[in-house]
């Protein structure tokens, strides 16, 4: 198949174009670099050996868009694009419905225009809010609390919308849990910019030195431990999902709602722990007053995507922390350090 990967240069996109062209699929990345590095374009050449094509655009343009489809022709779009962090939404909305809603918008015009019938879609456990029951799963009250979180629903809305409309049309919506670790080659991962939102991340980067200790948000939660528990999975398990999405909507003839997670919460501090045994690393922490809008626990009901997708996460707990730390250690800038790769090349 030739796919088209919108927002292909990011986290879980680039672990997606590993996967896609694992399976011998073409890929085209289209990124506007908003929250990602050209550098992870070098890292993927490397991993998958060959060449890759990548338009530098955002998806709010529609000339961009336009010329792009009228030069290519893809058999389905994989959407990644979106800004992602919730504290940002809250104090930027503007932009986030901009960004997110309006971008998509125009990616489903242009492949409109072009005739482009499937579509897989980045969207988040996020829109359960804070579920009545768990594991959660794809019936379960969908309720959002912050900026990021509706743009999310109301993109899921309007695919559904697209979806009735045009019978022809196929779309997977994807609902992630907590996506984490890393390419096992130690050449792609997360690089967040600035100072991490998320658990993961931050408990890298303090086991690399570059942060001092990590803040725990609460330990009063009515949970084992008293410690957040989520539904952590390994960027590849939900990288090998894509792949099988896409090919759900190639002999299926139906569109589908999927959770993409492991089935089990692990708490804070479990995730600590096996990170530190993991890396040899001790992590610092101390016990802080829990984030606002924070949910106690959540964890994913993932049989659907058992079901139809025959898809099942692999890889444990362990294996998402060796993966995170070889990407971190290897890496302890992020993509930073590859800048000076590339100048030492001339
Ligand atoms: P990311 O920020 O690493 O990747 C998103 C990519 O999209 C970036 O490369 C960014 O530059 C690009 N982009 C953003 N807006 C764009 C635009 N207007 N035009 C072109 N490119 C644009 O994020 P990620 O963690 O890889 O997440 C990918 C998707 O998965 C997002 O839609 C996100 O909301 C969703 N998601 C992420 C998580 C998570 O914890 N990482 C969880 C659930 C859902
Ligand atoms: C996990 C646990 C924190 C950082 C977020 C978004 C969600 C989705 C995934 C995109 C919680 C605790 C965290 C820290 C901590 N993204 N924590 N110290 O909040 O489950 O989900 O990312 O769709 O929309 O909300 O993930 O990694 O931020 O937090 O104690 O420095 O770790 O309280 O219990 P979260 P997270």
């Amino acid at each position: 198949m030739s796919v088209l990967v919108c927002g292909g240069a990011g986290y879980i996109g680039s672990h997606t174009c590993v996967a896609l062209a694992a399976q011998g699929h073409h890929i085209v990345i289209a990124d506007n670099f908003a929250n990602s590095s050209q550098r992870v374009l070098l890292r993927l050449q490397r991993i998958t050996g060959a060449p890759l094509e990548c338009k530098h655009l955002d998806l709010r343009s529609k000339t961009a868009l336009a010329r792009m489809f009228a030069t290519h022709q893809f058999d389905a779009v994989v959407h990644f694009a979106a800004l992602k962090a919730v504290g940002e939404s809250c104090a930027r909305p503007l932009e986030y419905f901009d960004n997110n809603i309006s971008g998509t918008i125009n990616l489903l015009q242009a492949m409109q225009g072009a005739g482009v019938q499937r579509l897989v879609f980045s969207s988040s456990a996020t829109v359960y809010g804070d579920p009545e029951r768990l594991p959660v799963n794809e019936q379960a009250r969908l309720d959002v609390t912050n900026p990021y979180g509706r743009t999310k629903l109301v993109m899921e809305q309007l695919i559904g919308d697209l979806c009735c409309a045009r019978p022809m049309f196929r779309a997977a919506v994807l609902r992630y849990f907590n996506p984490v670790g890393a390419h096992p080659s130690g050449l792609i991962g997360e690089d967040p910019t600035g100072i991490p939102n998320n658990l993961m991340p931050y408990i890298c980067q303090v086991a690399a030195g570059r942060r001092s200790q990590l803040s725990i948000f609460g330990d009063d939660y009515p949970t084992p431990d008293g410690t957040g528990v989520r539904d952590y999975i390994h960027v590849m398990d939900l990288a090998r999902a894509h792949v099988d999405a896409l090919e759900y909507l190639a002999r299926a003839n139906a569109s589908l709602t999927v959770n993409l997670g492991t089935g089990h919460g692990i708490s804070v501090l479990e995730l600590v722990h096996a990170f530190e045994a993991a890396s040899g690393r001790r992590i610092p922490y101390e016990i802080q007053a829990r984030r606002p809008g924070d949910v106690a626990q959540v964890y994913a009901d993932p049989s659907l995507a058992q079901r139809l997708l025959g898809w099942r996460t692999q890889l444990d707990v362990h294996a998402m922390c060796r993966d995170a730390w070889r990407w971190q250690s290897m890496n302890p800038t992020g993509y930073e350090r590859a800048k000076s790769e590339v100048r030492a090349r001339g």
